[in-house]
Order: structure tokens, then sequence, then C-alpha cells
């Protein structure tokens, strides 16, 4: 048996959640009770060190049918093949690199989420990858021992069953899952395609807001956990564990979806990009991109991130004798860009809704010949509405290595550099 899972979420952001899916479930008042309610046992699950401090601090307890460990033993697994987490196989060229949508697998490649995943690059501080399933996950249930999932679909909604509770995420939303929950991916549409940020640092979360003030931005009630939700399951299933940049495989009798309650904020949640609260300029010229900060993973250095992630959601623009969309610019950055949804306003044509660019380090890029043209000639007495669009960014510090298969993927644009080729000398000595 198992319980019906709940379309109910708790609101917040790394916050104390509390909930049980059988009343009484949740011990009161201690966490690890001699006897817990309904013959569970108790388990904690430390997503950071002890002794991080109590901002950072990310642990939950967990009260299950059966612990974690009641599993056999792990055999080397080809599950995951192209999901890696080496990105240094071959030279990654400095030149701006853009991807077509990766195809879908057909009728015969039944594909789940973990086998559809297919590495584009990564650095120390992230890999990154895109999916497209077309099967949701059967008698299998997954961990990530080496980083949280940052998780962006772009066609097809998910269901993400994870040990603390049930998911679902639809195009335009995100969800994260933390590093070693144990969780299984269905597709309710069937064919599922988007993109996967694993980050092995420091949890994501929310930014300061400085200036700002105390709103704004992704707001932290928009954040949602599951409510606990479990599976009573037996049977024969597979645990398939991501360890070390390997791929485990291990027999269970039972399902790992067994938490009955649990308390504490190392959770899975979702939000939704369309609530995100921009904010922008209202005098004159175009801020950097990391106003549109939704999630960043701090490094030990402040003010720098491992990982950025940007939305860039609709929004308006209203700076006066401004070149709006992005100037051409290099950065110390490397930026991996996806696009969930609609149109990107910096460039023409060429990015589509699940593809993908990479400007890394110091590559200069920018908007192409036709968005110059156009974004310099326009009225900029009147507001841009720019409404129909979800994109974003995977931002860090350091470049983003490219795998072989990104590099020599099909999909790859090879004339990308060609939508630079068009800008053309306007430079005249004698007029001004
Ligand atoms: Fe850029």
């Amino acid at each position: 048996m198992s319980t019906t899972p709940s379309l109910e979420y708790q609101s917040g952001f790394g916050n104390e959640f509390a909930t049980e899916a059988l009343p009484g479930a949740l011990p009161a008042g201690r966490n690890s009770p001699q006897r817990a309610p309904y013959g569970l046992y108790a388990e904690q699950l430390s997503g950071t060190a002890f002794t991080a401090p109590r901002h950072a601090n990310r642990r939950s307890w967990l009260y299950r049918i059966r612990p974690a460990a009641t599993h056999g033993p792990f055999e080397p697994s080809s599950a995951g093949a192209r999901w890696l987490s080496r990105y240094d196989e071959v030279p990654t060229p400095p030149d701006p690199l853009r991807w077509d949508p990766l195809p879908l697998p057909g009728e015969d490649a039944a594909t789940d989420f973990v086998d559809g995943m297919v590495t584009m690059g990564g650095n120390a501080g992230c890999g990154i990858h895109l999916y497209a399933a077309n099967r949701s996950m059967r008698d299998r249930y997954f961990y990530d021992a080496d980083g949280e999932l940052l998780i962006v679909p772009q066609q097809g909604r998910l269901e993400l069953a994870t040990e603390l509770g049930v998911l679902r995420v639809e195009p335009q939303e995100i969800a994260v899952v933390p590093r070693g929950v144990r969780f299984q991916v269905r597709l309710p549409d069937g064919a599922a395609r988007g993109y996967v940020c694993e980050n092995p640092g420091a949890h994501f979360r929310l930014p300061d807001l400085g200036v700002i003030g105390s709103n704004g931005l992704a707001n932290p009630r928009d954040f949602l956990a599951p409510v606990a939700a479990y599976e009573d399951l037996e049977g024969d299933f597979e645990l398939l564990a991501k360890f070390q940049g390997r791929f485990w495989s291990a027999r269970m009798d039972h399902s790992p979806l067994d938490v009955v309650a649990w308390h504490g904020n190392d959770t899975p949640y979702k939000y939704d990009l369309r609530r995100f609260n921009a904010i922008g300029s209202i005098t004159y010229d175009h801020p950097d991109p990391s106003i549109f900060l939704v999630l960043h993973a701090p490094s030990a250095v402040p003010g720098v991130d491992t990982i950025d992630f940007v939305a860039f959601a609709p929004r308006i623009l209203a700076m006066r004798d401004t070149f709006r969309p992005p100037w051409f610019h290099r950065n110390l950055a490397g930026e991996f860009m996806g696009l969930v949804h609609g149109r990107y306003d910096a460039k023409a044509e060429g990015f589509l809704p699940g593809g993908a660019s990479l400007h890394n380090t110091m590559t200069g890029h920018g908007p192409d010949a036709e968005t110059f043209a156009k974004a310099s000639a326009a009225d900029t007495s009147k507001p841009d509405i720019i409404a129909d669009t979800m994109a974003f960014m995977f931002e860090t510090p350091v470049a983003i290595q490219a795998t072989r298969q990104a590099l020599e993927s099909p999909q790859r644009q090879r004339e990308y550099y060609r939508c630079w080729q068009g800008l053309k000398k306007h430079f005249d000595p004698a007029k001004r």
C-alpha cells in the first residue's frame, strides 16, 4: 500500500518544516525517542557538516519503515552512461558555443531520467547536464551523493517522488533535490526535456538583498517543500547511486520512499520562475545580470559564488537613451544559458527553447547583428514589455569545460560565430 501523494506543499525557504502522513508519526519533543511511533525507525539526513553555522546548517530527521542501510551490496552500473563527472577529456575552445535542443528519444528507445542525462560541461564547482527522457523510472530509485540537483524542466512535467514527499514540476518551474535524497522521476506527459545543474558545493540559497530591502527577486514564501508521503511496497527494486562520479547499483526488497514523517530543513523544494520579482533600472543603462539572481551557491570568498542561477523572466524595460538588450561583454564568468520558453531578447534567431549556449571566460559575445540594429534604432521613450520569455543562466566564476559529447554533438551550431559577423564598422572620425 501507499499513501495517495498529496498535492499540498509547505511554503518557505530553508525553514524547519514538520510533516507527517499518519497522525502522530512525528515524535514530539525529541528527535530520536527510544521507540518511534508506529514502529518507525528514526534516521538523520545531514546535508552539511554537523558544525556548519546555523544559517547554513541543513539536516532533516526521517521516521521511516526501514532504515536507509537496508539494501544489498553495490555493484558498478552501466546506467547514466552519458552523465559524466570529468569535463577535461578534450580541450574546450574559447569560441562562443551554441546547441539546438536535444532530440527526444524515439519510441523504441525507452529512456528514463538518469539514462537520458547528457553532460554538457562543468568545472570543480558544477556539472551541467541536459536530459531528454520518455519513460518513468520503474522499480528504480536514484540518489546523487556528489551534489544537489537543480532541475529546470523545459518540456513535459516531472513528478519527483522523493523520500520526503512528491514534487510536481512543470516547465517554468524549477526543483532542487538535495544531495543523497532518494527519488524516482515519473513522466506524467511522456516525453520530457530540460536542464540540470549539479552542485557539489554549498547548498543553493537565496541571495541577500542589500539595498533592495526586505522584499524582491525570489520571495521565500514561493518556495514549496513537499509534505510527507510514503510507499509501503515490497518487491524487487534497484537503488542506483551516483557516487564519486560513478554509477552503482544495489538491490532492495522494498521501496526506499518509506518515510512516514519528517522534520527539518534539508528538503527538496520547487519554485515557479513566473513568480520572480524582476528588479531593474528605471532611469538608464543595463544592470549586470546578477540583478536577476534566483539562487546561488556561495564559495568561501565573500561575494563570490561557485554557481549563480539567474532567470531572465518576463519584465518591462523602461531605460531611456539606453541600448536595452545586454551590451557586448566579456566576463570572468563561464555562462551557460538555456531557454525554457518563448524568445530571448538578445538574440534574433538560433537560440531555441530547449537549446543552450556557453559563453566562456573572456569570450566576447552579446547581441547579434540583427538585434543590435533594431535596439540601436528603437524608440526608448516607450517601455518594451518582454512578456513571452523564460531564459536562465548557470554562471560560474571560472571557465566551464565542455565535454567531448557536447563539442562533437550533432546539435552543436558550428556556424554560431556568424551571428556577429554582420556587425559592420560604423566609425567615422568626422562625424560625432
Ligand atoms: Fe553573457
